[in-house]
C-alpha cells in the first residue's frame, strides 16, 4: 500500500455478536478521537454473521451471513475475526492472511491452540496478526509484555484472568454460598458460558496464559502443556479457613521461568490478602508481571464485556492503521507473533513444581491423630507453618494445615499416606499457596 494515498483504512467484521457488535459501535462512537489520533479515518465497509439485519448496521456497504464474502473482499484491508471458536473462524484467519489482509482477532482460544500455525501465514503474506483483546479484554497485557517490559528478563506473571471464576470465588467469600448457586447467578446474569467447563475448570485461563507466557519468555505457545485444575470442588468453608490463616482463594493462571524449565498452571490458590491481586474483586481481572529490572507491576481492569474489549481491538486497528500510513507493515510482524528467544525449554510436570500448601483433613475425633499426621508429613520432608483444629461435628474433626514449601510430587506422597490413615475420613482437600517471593 502506498502510505501517500491513504484516505481511510477499510475494517471488515466477521461476527457481529458481542465483541464484534462492540467493535462497530466503538468505531462510529469515537470516530473524531481515532481520526485525530491516527491521521485517517477507519471505515467499516463489510460485515458478516449469521442472522444479520443490515437495517442494524448503517453505513454499511457490504452486509451479508457468509463470513468469507468479508475474507474475500478486495475492499478490506483488516479482517476483525469475533466469531469464536475454530470453524470457521480458524479458515477465516487463514484465508485473509493469505489475501493480504491483516486480521485482528478476539479470539484466545484459535490464538492459544493454532496460532503457531496462523504466524507463519502471515509473516509469509507480510500481514500482522493481531490478538490484545484475545487476553484480560481490555486491559492490554499483551502491549505492556511486548513493548513496556522489553528491556526485562521476566521471571514470572500470575493473574486472575477469567472474570466468571473471579465472581463466584468472590460471591461465595462474600455470602458463604456454594459454588452450584453461584454458577447458577453467574450464567442467569450472561458471564458464564451455557457450557461453564470453559470457565470453571480453567480452560479460558489456561488459553490466555500460555499466549501471555509465549510472549513473556519467549518460547513456543504450550497450552496443550498447562496444567489446568477448576474451582468447583472450593467450599465456603475452604475460604473461611484460609481467611482465618490471613489468605484469600483466587483461581489464578501462573507461569514462571526457572533454571529448571517453566511452569504453566492455573489452579486455585490462596493469597495472602495484603496483596493487591487477593482484592480484585467480580468480574475483574488483573495481571502482576515480575520483570528482573523493573520488579513487579500490576495491570487490572474489565477483562471482557462488550466496550471493554472492543477497546482493545480498536487499539489493534490502530496500531496496524499506523504501521500502514507510516509503510512499516512488515517490521512490525516478529514482534506481534511469538519471536522463540530461548529455544526449547522443558514444561515442568505439576509434580515437580515447589509449592506451600493449605490441606484440609477430616479426621475422627480421637487423641493422637493430629500426631500421626505430622509424623507422616514430616516423613516426607513437609514442614507445618500453621494449624486450625475446629470443634468436633459429630464424629469427625476439621484439621487445616498450612505448610512451608515442599516439591508437589513429595506432598502428594505424603497425602496418600494420610488419606490410607484409619482416622482419616474421604479425601484431603490441597489448595497451592502462592507467596510470589515474600508474604
Ligand atoms: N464476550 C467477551 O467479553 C469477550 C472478551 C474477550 C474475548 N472474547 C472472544 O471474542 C470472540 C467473540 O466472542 P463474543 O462474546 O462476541 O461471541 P458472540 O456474542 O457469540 O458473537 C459471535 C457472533 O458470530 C456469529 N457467528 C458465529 N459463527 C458464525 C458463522 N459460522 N457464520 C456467521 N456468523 C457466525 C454469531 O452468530 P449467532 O449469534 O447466530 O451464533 C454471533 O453473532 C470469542 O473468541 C471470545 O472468546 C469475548
Amino acid at each position: 500500500m502506498n502510505p501517500e494515498s491513504v484516505k481511510s483504512l477499510k475494517v471488515g467484521i466477521c461476527g457481529l455478536g458481542t465483541v464484534g457488535g462492540g467493535t462497530f459501535a466503538l468505531l462510529q462512537n469515537n470516530q473524531d478521537e481515532i481520526r485525530a489520533r491516527l491521521g485517517c479515518d477507519i471505515e467499516v465497509v463489510a460485515i458478516a454473521s449469521r442472522n444479520l439485519d443490515a437495517a442494524n448496521w448503517p453505513g454499511v456497504s457490504q452486509a451479508a451471513s457468509d463470513v468469507f464474502a468479508v475474507v474475500n473482499d478486495e475492499a478490506v484491508d483488516i479482517v476483525v475475526e469475533t466469531l469464536g471458536g475454530f470453524d470457521p473462524a480458524f479458515e477465516v484467519v487463514r484465508q485473509a492472511l493469505a489475501n493480504g489482509k491483516h486480521v485482528v482477532t478476539a479470539n484466545k482460544a484459535l490464538i492459544a491452540e493454532r496460532g503457531s500455525e496462523l504466524f507463519p501465514i502471515a509473516h509469509k503474506h507480510g500481514v500482522c496478526l493481531a490478538y490484545e483483546s484475545a487476553v484480560a479484554g481490555g486491559i492490554p497485557i499483551i502491549k505492556a509484555l511486548r513493548e513496556g517490559l522489553a528491556a526485562n528478563r521476566i521471571e514470572w506473571l500470575a493473574g486472575i484472568i477469567n472474570g466468571t471464576g473471579n465472581f463466584i470465588l468472590t460471591e461465595m467469600a462474600a455470602h458463604g454460598r456454594q459454588f452450584d448457586d453461584v454458577l447458577q447467578q453467574a450464567q442467569a446474569l450472561g458471564y458464564a458460558e451455557a457450557d461453564p467447563a470453559l470457565d470453571v475448570e480453567g480452560i479460558d485461563a489456561a488459553h490466555k496464559l500460555s499466549i501471555m507466557a509465549a510472549i513473556a519468555f519467549g518460547i513456543p505457545l504450550q497450552f496443550h502443556k498447562t496444567y489446568t485444575e477448576g474451582i468447583s470442588h472450593i467450599t465456603p468453608e475452604d475460604i473461611d479457613y484460609a481467611a482465618e490463616l490471613g489468605y484469600r482463594i483466587k483461581h489464578l493462571g501462573i507461569a514462571k521461568l526457572s533454571a529448571q524449565g517453566v511452569e504453566l498452571r492455573v489452579h486455585p490458590t490462596l493469597i495472602s490478602k495484603k496483596r493487591l491481586l487477593a482484592n480484585v474483586d467480580g468480574v475483574g481481572n488483573a495481571v502482576v508481571v515480575h520483570g528482573n529490572a523493573v520488579g513487579s507491576t500490576l495491570y487490572s481492569g474489565p477483562g471482557a464485556g462488550a466496550e471493554a474489549t472492543a477497546s482493545a481491538v480498536v487499539a489493534d486497528i490502530i496500531d496496524i492503521g499506523r504501521a500502514m500510513l507510516a509503510g512499516l507493515e512488515q517490521p512490525l510482524l516478529p514482534a506481534l507473533g511469538f519471536q522463540s528467544l530461548r529455544g526449547e525449554i522443558p514444561v515442568l510436570d505439576i509434580e515437580e513444581i515447589v509449592s506451600e500448601y493449605y490441606l484440609k483433613i477430616s479426621a475422627q475425633d480421637k487423641v493422637g491423630v493430629m500426631a500421626k499426621i505430622s509424623n507422616l508429613l514430616q516423613q516426607h520432608a513437609i514442614s507445618i507453618e500453621a494449624v486450625i483444629q475446629k470443634e468436633a461435628v459429630s464424629e469427625s474433626v476439621p484439621i487445616v494445615i498450612l505448610t512451608h514449601s515442599a516439591v508437589e510430587k513429595q506432598l502428594n506422597q505424603a497425602i496418600a499416606a494420610i488419606e490410607n490413615l484409619e482416622d482419616v475420613n474421604g479425601a484431603v482437600m490441597r489448595i497451592r499457596v502462592e507467596s510470589f517471593g515474600g508474604k
